[in-house]
Order: structure tokens, then sequence, then C-alpha cells
């Protein structure tokens, strides 16, 4: 087991933004035109946008969710361009008393975007206070204290909300329902993330090949952010070993060295799988167990590693726990038990093709087909939702989530 583990914040391949890259160069996308990837959320935005455009009014309310990394900010800045709109950014944490949002939403000019991340994290005061702003575009405002209270009512100029979550689960339902559009982003697939480093690599005069470029982006994880992190990694070593050209051995060396492997795993997720498999005879294992025995959060745990490796079929989050797949005991050299059925045996060699490295349309799907065979698997909504029974296996008794 490796004990040198790095920290989440510094993982090469954490979705999450670090406080440079908020400020990336010229790498992102502006307009539709230049994004690549979510075709059918972009399209749809497309219509809606021409068509508030032609009314002259504000585009409604956008919901937009999905793993990090995957451009949820990205597409929002592209909405309020493409709306001829002011972005004003916050976030869910930022906006923590009723007063707050309400000093944000005053200060909005007429058709403006006010982008809330981390939506799922407002407190139900400051909802509250949102709920007739997005619907009526007013706020009510308590002025006095016990029986002289009253409420005013204040109208805000017209504007959009765009929210953004990797929990939908976690919004209150009157929330939710306010939005008029709701989007789940996706993980991109290989030859999405390879125009992607292609784009950005030459955004940055940086040389890359097909092949390199391959390369990086078979282990981005999906995530446009972690291509563009590896691209801007793989491109220091090709500057000092290559002349500066990325090409295939230099992009497979240089991510070697980083310790993200062919399937864009890091020594935190082997650590993960390797504890399920090793520690816990495979699971099922309770979150709790298994963030005390890798020294991790929960949270991050669930909101971080998992998604991926639940994506790329080594995990599955079943009522009683995690457990480790056939796929995460081959691919980490590891014997396989002999509980796991002939069937599933088969089913898995037959998975591990090229093929399985590959994160095509339909092997990333966060919905119920993803979620596995058995009875006992939690899909990724009803998990969102804690539509699912007590953990009966750990000790710790995790709460549902
Ligand atoms: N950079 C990050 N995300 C991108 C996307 N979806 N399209 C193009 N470039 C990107």
């Amino acid at each position: 087991m490796e004990s040198d583990r790095p920290v989440t914040e510094d993982r090469l391949v954490n979705p999450d933004m670090s406080p440079l890259e908020s400020e990336d160069i010229g790498i992102r996308p502006t307009r539709f035109a230049d994004y690549i990837g979510q075709t059918k959320v972009k399209d749809n935005l497309v219509v809606f946008i021409k068509a508030a455009r032609q009314r002259g009014e504000p585009l409604d309310h956008v919901l937009l969710y999905g793993p990090p990394g995957l451009g949820k900010t990205t597409l929002a800045t592209i909405i309020a361009n493409e709306m001829g709109a002011n972005l004003r950014v916050s976030s869910g944490p930022a906006i923590e008393r009723p007063g707050d949002l309400a000093a944000i939403l005053t200060n909005l000019a007429p058709m403006d975007i006010l982008f809330i991340d981390e939506i799922h994290r407002l407190n139900r005061s400051v909802e509250e206070v949102l709920y007739p702003a997005m619907e009526d575009f007013c706020l009510d405002i308590m002025i006095g204290k016990g029986p002289s209270a009253r409420t005013i009512r204040m109208d805000v100029p017209p504007f959009t909300l765009i929210g953004a979550t990797t929990r939908a689960g976690r919004l209150s339902a009157p929330l939710r329902d306010r939005f008029g559009v709701v989007d789940r982003l996706r993980y991109y697939n290989v030859d999405e993330l390879v125009t992607i480093v292609t784009r950005s690599a030459k955004a940055l005069n940086t040389t890359i090949d097909a092949e390199g470029a391959g390369e990086i982006g078979r282990r981005a994880r999906g995530t446009p952010r972690i291509a563009n992190r590896l691209l801007k990694r793989v491109r220091d070593f090709a500057q000092v070993s290559n002349n500066g050209v990325i090409d295939y051995a230099t992009a497979k060396q240089a991510m070697d060295r980083l310790e993200v492997d062919a399937l864009g795993l890091d020594a935190i997720d082997r650590q993960l799988l390797l504890t399920i498999i090793d520690k816990f005879s495979g699971g099922p294992v309770g979150l709790d167990t298994l963030g005390a025995s890798i020294s991790e959060e929960t949270e991050t745990i669930e909101d971080v590693y998992e998604p991926y490796l639940l994506q790329m079929g080594l995990l599955q989050r079943t009522a009683r726990g995690r457990t480790a797949t056939i796929k995460a005991y081959e691919y980490l050299s590891r014997a396989i038990p002999s509980h796991f059925s002939q069937v599933s045996r088969q089913l898995s060699i037959m998975d591990i093709g090229d093929d399985s490295i590959d994160i095509g349309d339909d092997s990333i799907d966060t919905g119920d087909d993803a979620a596995g065979i058995g009875d006992d698997v939690v899909d990724d909504a009803a998990y969102e939702t804690g539509e699912y029974g007590e953990d009966n296996t750990d000790a710790d008794k995790d709460r549902p989530r």
C-alpha cells in the first residue's frame, strides 16, 4: 500500500478547480462554437437562448449538475456571452444570510445572469429569499420584529439564475422545481478529450501530435479540467526533455512519472480499491470505515474519488457498503475470489479488451443502467436522494446519504 500519498488538493487528477486554474489562461471556450462535447445540452441551450433573445426576455433559470470539472462554470460563461448579458458569480457557501442574497439580487442589472456554484449548500433561509425572486422577480423583506413585524415586496430586475451542483439530490424540491432548464453534464469520451487537449495545446503554443493527445485524453478521467491540467504538466516534461514537443512517448513517460495510470487512476484511487480488496475481502465495507482506513473524509471519497471509479465499473455502491468489482481485481492484478460467479467472471473477461479503458458515452452513464447488475446495487440517483437502505455491514453504521 502506498503510504506517501499526496493530499487531495494536490492530486493531479483532482477534478476540483484550484485557485490558479480559476483564472485559467485563454484555454476555456467562451462561445458554443468552441465548446466541445455535451452535445444535447449545448444544442438545447442554443435554442432556448435564441428564443429568449427573440422575445427580449431573460433566459429561464438553468440548473447544471454533474461531477466536478465537466464545465459547469464554463457553460455559465458561455450562456452569458451568448445572451449578451453580464455574469455575476457567487457560491452557496459564500451567501450566508438572507441579507447577503438580497444585496446581490438588488444590485443586478436587468437581464444579468447570476451564477451560484455549489447551490446545494445554500441554507434554507437564503433559499426562501430566492423563491419569489426566481418566480416573480421580487423580494419579500421583513421589517421589524414581533407583532408589529410586516413584510414589504421589492422588485428585483429580471434576471437568470444559473445554479451549479455536484449533488442534485441535495437540492430541496421547491428550489429544484423553480428551474425551467435542468441539465446533467456527463463525463466526456476520449475523442472529445483529445479534441479539447489539441485545442488547449494550440492556445498554449505547444506542439502535440495525435498520439500524445490520445494518451492524455485516455488518462484524463473523462474530465476536461484534468485533461488540461495533465497537458500543462506533460508540457513541462516535453519542454525539458523533448524540445517542447508532446508525442506519445513523452506523454506516457510524463504521466507514468506523475503516477497517473493508463485508466487515469492515481495513487489514492488505487489505495482505495486495494483497501477494499485486501483489508475488507473486496467488501462490502461502509463508507465511514473506508474513510477511516485510508485517512480520508467520507465526503471527499463520495464526491472526488468514487464517481469515476463507479463510472469505470471498478467500484459498486451497494446498500451494505462499497464493493470492488471483478474488473478492479483484474486491473490491480489481484486473484479473483471464488464468490464471484462464473457468469460474472465471463462477463468481465468479455469486458476487458482495449475498449475498457475508453470512456465511451455508454460506459460513463451515472444513471440507473451504469449502476450494475446486482439487486443490491444502489444507483447514483437513489444515493443522491438517500432512497436506499441502512448499511447493516458497518459497525459504525454509516448514515444513509
Ligand atoms: N476546455 C475545457 N472544457 C472544454 C470544452 N468542453 N470544450 C473546449 N475546451 C474546453
